[in-house]
């Protein structure tokens, strides 16, 4: 099912190694984009790209730390200068330590924003001059439900850094529109990836969703879908937009 708004154009997905960012990466080569991925662990980049690429699809998968200026930088010239174009960019990298707060000392707070906030605002620094000297892109930002409201499963310092990369969305939405860049970002419930099942055993996991409207864990197939369709031309019209893809709690709550 490819897609001619993203045939032939490049899409940039970062933590891309697992998760969200694996699935992303794979719907945004299976509408035809060509992707660049990244992840701090290559072996897993590498396989991603690999699976795309034996779905018939076009990728490269490299290591990335995306908390460092200078790696980041290189990434997206990197995308630029193997694929000719920056066109799609998913700032997917985010992690939470799950400690109770007098748990949380400053080592957890430096780990937590660098890897849930800074690498988002790098992302952007970096992909946004790039899309607006060809005057067109679609950015998604990972946020995170935790950024929304309150829940048992995330730590107070994720929760402050992934409200701040909703605002921040919102802040580049703005600054960018004029130029042709739509910003938006999603925000997922609970997520049936490693990061969940090393955190929470299943028990837990049960508990956490039954919060939900619909009480499963959701499958990062279904986070991808939505990030590629505000990449897509139906959402044209949408910018500096927090898309809860929740199974239904912003409701419940
Ligand atoms: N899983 C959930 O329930 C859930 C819910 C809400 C938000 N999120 C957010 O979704 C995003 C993806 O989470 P996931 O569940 O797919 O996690 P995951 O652990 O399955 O995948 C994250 C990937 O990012 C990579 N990574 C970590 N630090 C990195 C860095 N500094 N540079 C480059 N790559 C790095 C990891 O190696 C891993 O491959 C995160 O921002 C997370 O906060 C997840």
């Amino acid at each position: 099912m490819t897609d001619p708004h993203f045939e032939g154009k490049t899409a940039l997905v970062t933590g891309a190694g697992a998760g969200i960012g694996r699935a992303s990466a794979q719907a945004f080569a299976a509408r035809g984009a060509r992707v660049m991925l990244c992840d701090i662990n290559l072996a897993a980049a590498e396989e991603t790209a690999q699976m795309i690429v034996a779905a018939g699809g076009e990728a490269e998968g490299v290591r990335c730390d995306c908390t460092d200026w200078a790696a980041v930088e290189a990434l997206v010239n990197g995308a630029v200068n193997r694929f000719g174009s920056l066109d799609f960019a998913h700032n997917n990298v985010g992690c939470g330590v799950n400690k109770p707060f007098d748990q949380l000392d400053e080592n957890d707070y430096r780990f937590v924003t660098d890897v849930s906030f800074k690498s988002v605002f790098l992302s952007l620094r970096h992909e946004l001059p790039v899309m607006r000297a060809a005057g067109r892109g679609a950015v998604v930002n990972t946020a995170s439900m935790a950024g929304v409201s309150t829940t048992p499963s995330a730590d107070i310092v994720y929760s402050g850094a992934k409200a701040a990369v909703i605002q921040m969305t919102a802040y580049a939405a703005r600054m960018f529109g004029p130029d042709g860049i739509r910003v938006n970002c999603i925000a997922p419930g609970l997520v049936q990836t490693k990061i969940i099942s090393e955190m929470f055993n299943e028990e837990q996991q049960v508990a956490l969703a039954s919060g939900q409207i619909f009480k499963r864990a959701i499958q990062p197939q279904e986070i991808a879908a939505s990030v590629v369709f505000l990449c897509s031309a139906e959402a044209a019209m949408i910018t500096g937009l927090n898309l809860p893809v929740d199974g239904g709690i912003n409701a419940v709550r």
